[in-house]
């Protein structure tokens, strides 16, 4: 199947870059070419003979089509002999497999997902006074589509093409059709040149990045694409309270869906590996960076943002060990004297 790539546009001298869709799923979707401007954050146009397709042009892409071709469908995960060694940051890439995308929704439970986390990101949307949201962990979609449905104006990012098109399939079923952009966090800025009110980082994406230096640059590239009033929401399971006191997480917030085991199978300084299974039996993995609570809150200031304020399972008071999840929602802007 599918998928999405990003290029520059074959016809045009801008320095944008482009979400082309490729011509099966354009099908799939009954819709016709979409070219994303992401500097307007605008599609610009619907048009199946989009030069950019076919011809000379488009046959000299033809490396980088294939380079950035995702049409094999990849089912099964495949973490080599030694699952516990991988403890790499471009692993992500082959952890989201096809079979793993498919049932990504049948974990969170869109319906039960709203309704544990109620308005909690609306709200402090909207008393930070942001409007224009960059979600750059945007999965399925589900913030995106969220946002969207209540008046803010969402570009979704991902580094998994997966990922993206299931996140453009699910905003379509429900009438929307999603701003993407293919683009890994690390090189943000590359493919994303606007600037945004907030920057939203959910669902404990940002485990994803197992050294030091991939954690600073993701942020940085956070921070930079961010109004300099900007805010950065992100959040991440409470691996303190998995590493210190082994507490189980009870998973009531963020996986939702009825039947689904989501269960860490192995967690040390530097990994944690968790197990997912689905009602029918099939099971898959991730392998995180136990990311300790303190250690991020250090991380954005040293980045720049000036305030960080955590929260535990959407509430401003808590005991260390209880939340299952913090948020950090970190603010950009310049604080005199501001010195935590
Ligand atoms: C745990 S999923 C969460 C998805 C969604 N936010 C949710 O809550 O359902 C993590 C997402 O982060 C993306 N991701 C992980 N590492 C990334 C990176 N370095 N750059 C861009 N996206 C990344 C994955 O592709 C995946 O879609």
């Amino acid at each position: 199947m599918v998928y999405g790539h990003t290029r520059k546009h074959a016809q045009s001298d801008e320095p944008d870059s482009y979400l082309c869709l490729r011509t099966q799923v354009l099908k799939q979707l009954d819709i016709k070419c979409c070219r994303f401007t992401v500097a307007t954050g605008l599609y610009t146009g619907y048009d199946y003979n989009c030069p950019a397709h076919e011809g000379p042009v488009f046959s000299s892409s033809v490396e980088q089509d294939k380079e950035n071709d995702v049409t094999q469908e990849k089912k099964t995960q495949d973490f080599g002999e030694n699952p516990l060694d991988v403890r790499d940051t471009d692993h992500y890439k082959d952890e989201y497999v096809s079979g793993f995308v498919d049932k990504w929704d049948e974990l969170i439970d869109w319906d039960g997902r709203a309704n544990s986390e109620g308005d909690f990101f609306i709200r402090l949307l909207q008393e930070h006074g942001a409007r224009k949201v960059l979600d750059v962990a945007a999965g399925t979609g589900f913030h995106s589509v969220r946002l969207l449905e209540n008046g803010f104006e969402v570009t979704s990012a991902d580094g998994s093409p997966e990922m993206l098109a299931k996140a453009f399939e699910n905003g379509r079923k429900r009438g929307h059709i999603l701003r993407t952009v293919h683009a890994d966090w690390r090189f943000l800025n590359k493919s994303v040149h606007d600037l945004y009110d907030a920057v939203i980082c959910l669902g404990n994406s940002f485990t994803h990045l197992h050294s030091d230096n991939d954690r600073r640059k993701a942020l940085a590239e956070f921070y930079a694409t961010l109004r300099h009033d900007g805010i950065l929401i992100l959040d991440q399971r409470n691996y303190d309270a998995l590493l210190d006191h082994q507490v189980q997480p009870t998973h009531n917030y963020y996986y939702c869906g009825d039947n689904v085991k989501a269960s860490p199978e192995h967690i040390d300084e530097s990994l944690a590996r968790f197990r997912y299974e689905f009602p029918d039996k099939s099971t898959f993995h991730l392998n995180m960076f136990p990311l300790r609570k303190e250690y991020v809150r250090k991380l954005m200031r040293e980045v720049g943002f000036q305030k960080v304020t955590t929260y535990g399972d959407f509430k401003e008071t808590y005991r260390e060990a209880e939340p299952d999840f913090f948020i950090h929602v970190a603010e950009k802007r310049y604080i005199e004297g501001e010195n935590e």
